[in-house]
Order: structure tokens, then sequence, then C-alpha cells
């Protein structure tokens, strides 16, 4: 950790003395730390302790008279490997949320490219708001990593959920990530696949389902983040991606994904199939609108080719498959068999039986089956943090 730059937020929370321990563990560490202060943080904290203990300039006024450059907020961004606000303040957290630059924090984390961590700390009622939890839900698909708050004895004298992360907790966190991020493998390939398909019933209907690819593309913006080339082949869906390399190819059915996956997964070192890929597509093309009539009305539907299976029959070795099962009954038996059959090195069980998992959700809690059987349960988690488990997780266990 000797070499890391850690940047650290400070908001305006009763929790904010508990950031100078923060700083501690970092400085211990060996990290070098700088922080950035909101005005009203500093009625909870002073200058002269945070200065002390990160041994560098406090960093609070925008436009304060400075001999040194006066875009400090992108030089600092520059700076540093990873930030971390602690405590986070719903104030900050809703002017994140809504893109507000207003001051050195929020306008250093607006021009920050790299890891940020929120470790959000209020009141059980303030951190329970609708208004507070949208702008979390916001932050989650901007990217960020909220290390949830602690349920026990707030500063108002109540027990309940709001209480910053310990120290300890959001140190760990942070060094996990920043420690695993240096040993990379350079030169790997991955292939992902995410979202629906859909299939054309005529001129302007398809079958479709409800895959938002939210887990797809979170497993292509961590597998980026890790330094892999990313090939992500995306059924139809209105999400986007920024990272560099990521090479997004959109297709709309199961057979156009079919050959997208034949194309490149002879390159892919390692592949993650999340899409939702049709079983069936009609039979026969239609390319007028069919009208509406009085009688019932019927689709012959023909089976797809297994996207999955098929990839598989043609795997090298050294190349690695995980696959995705959602499964509504006997989950990890079925999500076994499909390790199994389709010769697959992992599969990722979503089930529809659990809450908050699964379609259309920011989170998902999902168990990683291995070829041996090896079972492990992930906690309910947002999807970028589900996608970076399950990397780790396969990363480590495999040789690429
Ligand atoms: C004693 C005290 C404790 C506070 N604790 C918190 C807190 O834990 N979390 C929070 O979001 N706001 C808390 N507030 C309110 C914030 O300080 C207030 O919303 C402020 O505008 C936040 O400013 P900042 O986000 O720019 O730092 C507290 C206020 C006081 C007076």
């Amino acid at each position: 950790m000797s070499s890391k730059k850690i940047l650290i937020g400070i908001c305006g929370g009763i929790a904010a003395y508990k950031t100078l321990s923060l700083i501690r563990l970092f400085r211990k560490a060996g990290c070098e730390v700088k922080v950035v202060a909101t005005r009203n943080a500093l009625a909870f904290v002073t200058p002269l302790t945070i200065e002390t203990l990160s041994n560098n300039k406090l960093y609070v006024d925008m436009f304060e008279h400075s001999t040194e450059r006066t875009t400090e907020h992108i030089s600092l961004a520059q700076w540093a490997d990873s930030a971390v606000v602690a405590p986070a303040s719903a104030n900050v957290i809703g002017k994140l949320a809504a893109g507000i630059a207003d001051d050195a924090l929020t306008t250093t984390l607006l021009a920050f490219t790299k890891p940020v961590y929120i470790a959000p700390a209020m009141n059980e009622n303030m951190y329970k708001h609708i208004a507070v939890q949208n702008n979390l839900n916001k932050l989650r698909q901007y990217h960020f990593h909220i290390i949830d708050p602690q349920t026990g004895m707030l500063a108002c004298n109540i027990k309940g959920i709001g209480r910053m992360a310990s120290p300890e907790t959001i140190f760990e966190t942070v060094i996990k990530d920043a420690t695993t991020t240096s040993k990379l493998p350079t030169n790997k390939k991955a292939l992902v696949t995410a979202g629906p398909t859909y299939e054309p019933v005529d001129a302007v209907r398809f079958i479709g389902n409800r895959s938002s690819g939210l887990m797809g593309f979170a497993l292509a913006e961590a597998l980026s983040a890790k330094g892999f080339e990313v090939n992500l082949i995306t059924g139809p869906t209105s999400l986007t991606t920024v990272e560099k390399n990521i090479n997004r190819i959109d297709v709309n059915t199961a057979e156009e994904m079919l050959q997208k996956c034949l194309l490149h997964f002879p390159q892919a070192d390692i592949v993650f199939m999340a899409a939702a890929v049709a079983d069936y597509t009609p039979a026969e093309k239609i390319e007028r609108k069919i009208k509406k009539e009085k009688t019932p009305f019927s689709l012959l539907l023909k089976p797809t080719t297994d996207i999955l299976k098929t990839i598989a029959t043609q795997k090298k070795n050294n190349q690695i498959i995980v696959g995705f099962a959602l499964e509504t009954n006997d989950e990890i038996e079925h999500a076994k068999q499909k390790l199994h059959t389709k010769n697959l090195d992992f599969v990722v069980l979503n089930s529809l039986n659990d809450k908050g998992a699964g379609f259309e959700t920011l989170t998902n809690k999902v168990t990683l089956i291995d070829k041996k059987n090896n079972i492990i349960a992930f906690p309910l988690k947002s999807k970028q943090d589900i996608a970076i488990d399950i990397i780790e997780t396969v990363l480590n266990s495999v040789k690429l």
C-alpha cells in the first residue's frame, strides 16, 4: 500500500471525529493522505488536527488566495488513487447525485475519475428518507461505492440505522480494492453479455424480457477497471458506459448475440454470460404489422440456439466461462445442473425468491458455485459491488 494516495472528504456530521482515526489507519498503512473538508465539517473537527494527522495542507475553500495552482480541485482529483467521503452527509450525497459542484469537495469529486467510496452517516429518519435513498441509488448507478451505515446507538440518542461504518471497515474496504487493483492481469481479454434479447413478432412487436442489463454492465465496468479489454455484447438497453476499455457491441436477437459471441469468444480469456437470452423465437418472419382480428391468434415459436452451450463446446483449456442462472425453484440443484451439463467453470445463481434480487433492481443477491460444487453465498449488495465480488472470487481461484 505504501504508494497509494488517498483523498478523504469530510462533511458536517457528528461522525467526523471518527474520520481522524481513518486518516491514522491510512497513514499507518503507508498511504499518502490529503483531506478536503466542507466548511460545515470544520464545526466538528479542527483544521489543525486534520493537517497534523494527514501531514498535508487541508483543502476547504475553492477561491482562497493561494500561491499554488488555482485549479487545485483538478490537481487533487488527478493526484489521488481513490477518494473516500466519510462521513457523507445527506447534503453532499444529494449534491453529488444532482451533479452540483458548489464547494471544493463536490467540485473535486465531480472531476474524479477513479474509485470513490461514500460512507453515509446520519439520523435514521434522514437515512430512510426516500430522497436520500433515491440519491444513494443514483450514486450507485454513477459507480460510486456505497459503504453502508450500521445499526446502533446514534448521536441523537436513539437506536437505529445511520451510524457510519467503522473506520476499520472503511479502511479495509478501500485497501482491499486498492491492493487487488495492483495485481491486475495485463493484456487479458474478457467477453461479457448483458441485457435482454428482442425477438421480432412482426414489423412493430417483439418478445422480450425484463432484464435491464445492469448486472452485465457492472461486470464489464469492473473488469475494465481491473485492466481487462472487454467486449460487451448487449441486447437492447438504455444503459451507457464511458469506460474506454469497453468495446460495446449492440445486438437485438438471440441469433445476433450468438453470432457476435462466436466471433469474439476465441480471443477471450474469461467470459461472463449475464444476458437473458430468449429461449424461443417466432418461427415465421412477418414483415408487416399483424392486424387485430376478432378470433384468437396463436404464434408458433421455435427454440433458439443455446449460446452458452455452443461456446462452451469450443472452450480451450485456458478459457474460463462463468454462466448465470435465474431460478425460481430448487435453485441450487438447477444451477449445478447447468454448470455441469454446459461445461462451465462457475455459475452465478440468482433466485427470484430473494427480495431485491434479479430483474429491474439496482441490487442483487447471488450465489457462486464452482466445478467442485463449492458454494459461496453473497449478501444483498448493489450490482456494482456484486460484480466486484464475483470477479474477485473467480480471479482468485483460477489462473489466467
Ligand atoms: C450537531 C449536528 C450533527 C449533525 N450530524 C449530521 C449527520 O450525521 N449527517 C448529516 O447528514 N447531517 C448532519 N447534520 C446536519 C448537517 O451538518 C447539515 O445538513 C449541513 O448542511 C451539512 O453540510 P455539508 O454537507 O456541506 O458538510 C448535523 C448538524 C448538527 C448541528
